[in-house]
């Protein structure tokens, strides 16, 4: 039988991870199969264990499971510990391995393929919510002059300051705060886009030649996207890049072997 591994959400019949986890399979020469499981909402650890009962090797973990699976898991990763969600377990010796890849797929996102380097930069993150808490580690190990986060709800994003303050240089700000301010990378990690709208920002964010980038992705530009490029962003990204860096680092974890990400992308683009 081929090692088996699985998506597990809820719903989960748009999840693109199995098609991304074929493609890696089939170029790094792995025999497995992946496939993509719909957990009942009352019964993320019951599906879990039954797919560990017949074989199964690691799975990922998408909305809304993510923190079922952070209390789930027997260990932790620092990373997953910290972004307080889980979306790559891997069953290995009766033991339940929580990771989260999200953050460093962004990094890996926003480093290589679009080759931005990180570290002395001013970066902004938006949004203080679930998405936000998973890539505030990575970002902070990039080592950038200034991680600076905000927040409709500005409580929140004086917890993440709190909690994060001892890995970097990390300061909450309030959206009035900006008016003389610029970064030179822009994060969007709210839900906003989802509603076609976007966190009130003022124009003069955006730094000379920043990189404006949402981890939302969808067939149009975002409404975050179209915002920077009016502001005059020639460098804009969706998330696209970032959901298949994080699957390529789950795969990496399960198999050992790191897939190319730059063909997926492009194939994940075209359609
Ligand atoms: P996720 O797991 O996707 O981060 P979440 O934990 O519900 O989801 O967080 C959503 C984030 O998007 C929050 O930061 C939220 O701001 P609030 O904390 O003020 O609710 C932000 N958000 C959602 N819609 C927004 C909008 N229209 N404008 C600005 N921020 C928005």
């Amino acid at each position: 039988m081929l090692d088996q591994y699985a998506v597990i959400g809820n719903p989960i019949s748009h999840s693109q991870s199995p098609h991304i986890h074929a493609l890696f399979a089939q170029q790094t020469g792995q025999s497995l199969q992946y496939s993509a499981l719909l957990a009942p909402l009352d019964s993320f650890p019951i599906t879990v264990f039954d797919f560990i009962n017949k074989g199964g090797r690691g799975a990922n973990v998408t909305l809304p499971f993510k923190l079922q699976a952070h209390q789930l898991a027997t260990r932790l990763t620092e990373r997953a510990s910290c972004a307080q969600a889980v979306n790559t377990l891997t069953f290995e010796n009766n033991e339940i391995i929580g990771d989260n890849t999200d953050g460093i797929g962004l990094v890996h996102d926003i480093t290589r393929n679009l080759t931005v380097n990180l570290a002395s930069k001013r970066i902004l993150l938006i949004g203080a919510g679930g998405a936000s808490r998973g890539v505030i580690l990575p970002l902070l190990q990039q080592k950038p002059l200034s991680l600076t986060i905000t927040n409709r709800t500005f409580d929140k994003a004086e917890a993440l300051q709190q909690q994060f303050q001892s890995y970097g240089n990390i300061h909450a700000r309030s959206l009035d705060h900006f008016i003389d301010q610029s970064f030179d990378v822009v994060i969007n990690a709210t839900s906003a886009s989802l509603q076609n709208t976007f966190p009130d920002i003022p124009v003069n964010i955006f730094a000379v030649d920043a990189l404006a980038y949402d981890m939302m992705y969808s067939k149009e530009p975002t409404a975050f996207l179209k915002f920077a490029q009016q502001s005059g962003v020639n460098h804009l990204s969706d998330g696209i890049g970032m959901l298949v860096e994080q699957a390529a680092e789950s795969f990496y974890i399960w198999r050992n072997v790191r897939p190319e990400t730059k063909p997926v992308i492009a194939l994940l683009k075209s359609q």
